[in-house]
């Protein structure tokens, strides 16, 4: 395959959940280490999109395909997503570094060998989850938590990594690092990188690609010509909450 090859290709899908006809007529490709965003608000159908990527929600209509396959016959591991909230029962045992262990062995296990907690404890530290590699799951804050569930995600390495809001939730210095974090990860092994975003200027300024979603596909094409300010009240505007506000990214 040629590295300008789509390795993910969505054409004309449409997702009718309940009553909701949730996504109409997406159509969009990716090539290999694109970095791509979709954004739009609350309730457009971004993390929908991103389940039936993945083939948690099956579509009405439509297909999507993964290096030309179905989703269902890719190997394990092509594939790495990291759900938009992340809660855990408080009464499970297992310590941060066991989560992150179970994305290499994809099992529990309390066997540590120490080339894996090297890595382990690599990547733990640069996502900002060094101070608590040891500690219970339970004892961790949601944005610990976002953390220790990034890090499980990187040490897959997988080749389609997907992220539903990996920042919310995060504070601010440690959002900017996981943010440089992604973006070294996508350039240094060209994995491929789709985020669910509201920060149009993290999108703006770091992936290659925005989608712009209000249950219909508003825009798709480069970072740099998306934020304008039609394609912001588009996107924005008529779900009613949006009136009379000036749009535009401030770059
Ligand atoms: N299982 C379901 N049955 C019926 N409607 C659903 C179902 N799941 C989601 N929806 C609806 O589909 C729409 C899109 O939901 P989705 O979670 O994809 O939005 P989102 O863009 O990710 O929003 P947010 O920014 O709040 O995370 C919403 O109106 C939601 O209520
Ligand atoms: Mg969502």
């Amino acid at each position: 395959m040629s590295e300008q090859a789509n390795i993910l290709e969505v054409n004309n899908l449409n997702v009718v959940l309940g009553q909701n006809t949730v996504l109409e007529d997406i159509n969009f490709n990716l090539t290999k280490g694109a970095y791509l965003a979709i954004v739009g608000p609350n309730g457009s159908g971004k993390t929908t999109l991103m389940k039936t990527l993945i083939g948690l929600v099956k579509p009405n209509t439509g297909d999507v395909k993964m290096f030309g396959a179905n989703i269902d016959d890719l190997p394990p591991g092509t594939i790495s997503y990291v759900p938009q909230i992340k809660t855990m029962d408080k009464a499970f045992p297992a310590r941060a570094i066991d989560l992150v262990m179970s994305g290499i062995q994809r099992r529990w296990s309390f066997k540590i060998n120490s080339h894996d907690s090297d890595r382990v404890a690599t990547i733990m530290h640069e996502v900002g989850a060094g101070d608590f590699i040891y500690r219970p799951l339970a004892a961790l804050s949601g944005g610990e938590l976002q953390r220790v569930f990034l890090a499980r995600s990187l040490i897959r390495n997988p080749k389609i990594l997907l992220l539903d809001e990996p920042a919310t939730g995060i504070d601010l210095v440690c959002e900017l690092s996981i943010n440089k974090l992604i973006t070294e990860y996508n350039q240094k092994f060209g994995t491929t990188v789709i985020m669910i975003t509201h920060d149009w200027s993290a999108a703006y300024h770091h992936t290659n690609y925005v989608l712009l979603l209000n249950r219909r596909q508003v825009y798709y094409g480069e970072s740099k010509t998306a934020f304008t300010d039609e394609n912001l009240q588009l996107t924005f505007s008529h779900l009613g909450h949006g009136h009379g506000i000036k749009f535009g990214l401030k770059i």
